[in-house]
């Protein structure tokens, strides 16, 4: 299981500080929501604040990007320190094989985002392609919004079709993840939990990452079967 909180509820006057909190939390991966004001209606910040944490922190960087035109944004990002990144279906599917191979050129991890409104569907033809697929559970924009219960078999689907077709990506969520929901998600099949508020906002990060934890280990129907952060990238491209 990953637990990766998300910088986006941190305080933005203390980045640095706030990234090494999340490192000494146990989380294994940082997540760092890029917002451009276009593809969702808040900005938060770009590739050199990914570039300036990059040297203070260690953990698996998770980018994030909530953009509509991320091709001019992967090589900055890449080379400021991402481990992964994820970009949305919602780009559609003129844009989004393209830019899984860029990200893969550049020799990062791959993530797939659907929002909620977006039927799961639209990421089937890209599953063997991704190292993970992230079900949103809220709409993209802001943190603390209340998790979206209908986003639920989403997850089960996700994981369903990672057994069946004998694939590992991982499968991710993110937005109103607190113990509960996790646990709820944890159930359907979900093992990265992206959680900004319920971490980054307690005074004690390390015990709300270590009960959380044991919550959804509690409620996984089954050992993990999804591939290890430290694995090279599933597939290899040639261009
Ligand atoms: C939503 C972002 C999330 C957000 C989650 O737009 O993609 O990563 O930071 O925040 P919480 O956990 O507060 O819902
Ligand atoms: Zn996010």
């Amino acid at each position: 299981m990953v637990i990766a909180p998300s910088l986006l509820a941190a305080n933005s006057g203390k980045f640095a500080d706030e990234a090494r909190r999340a490192a000494r939390s146990g989380a294994e991966w940082l997540h760092l929501d890029i917002m451009d004001g276009h593809f969702v209606q808040n900005i938060s910040f770009g590739p050199d604040v990914v570039k300036t944490l990059r040297p203070v922190c260690k953990m698996f960087f998770d980018v994030h990007l909530m953009c509509s035109q991320p091709e001019i944004l992967l090589e900055p990002f890449a080379k400021g320190g991402a481990d992964q990144i994820i970009i949305h279906a919602e780009l559609g599917e003129a844009q989004v094989m393209p830019l899984i191979w860029k990200i893969r050129s550049l020799g990062k991890k791959v993530g797939l985002a659907v929002n909620p409104p977006t039927p799961i569907a639209v990421a089937e033809p890209y599953l063997k392609h991704l190292d993970l697929l992230l079900v949103m559970t809220v709409n993209p924009g802001f943190g603390g919004q209340p998790f979206i219960h209908e986003c639920v078999p989403k997850i089960q689907q996700a994981d369903e079709w990672r057994r069946e077709q004998k694939l590992r990506y991982r499968l991710e969520v993110d937005g109103g993840i607190t113990n509960e929901t996790a646990a709820e998600c944890a159930a359907a099949g979900a093992d990265t939990f992206v959680a900004g508020t319920s971490l980054f906002r307690k005074p004690n990060m390390k015990a709300a990452v270590t009960k959380m934890r044991k919550i959804i280990n509690a409620a996984a129907p089954r050992p993990e079967v999804a591939v290890a952060t430290e694995e090279p990238p599933v597939a290899a491209y040639n261009f």
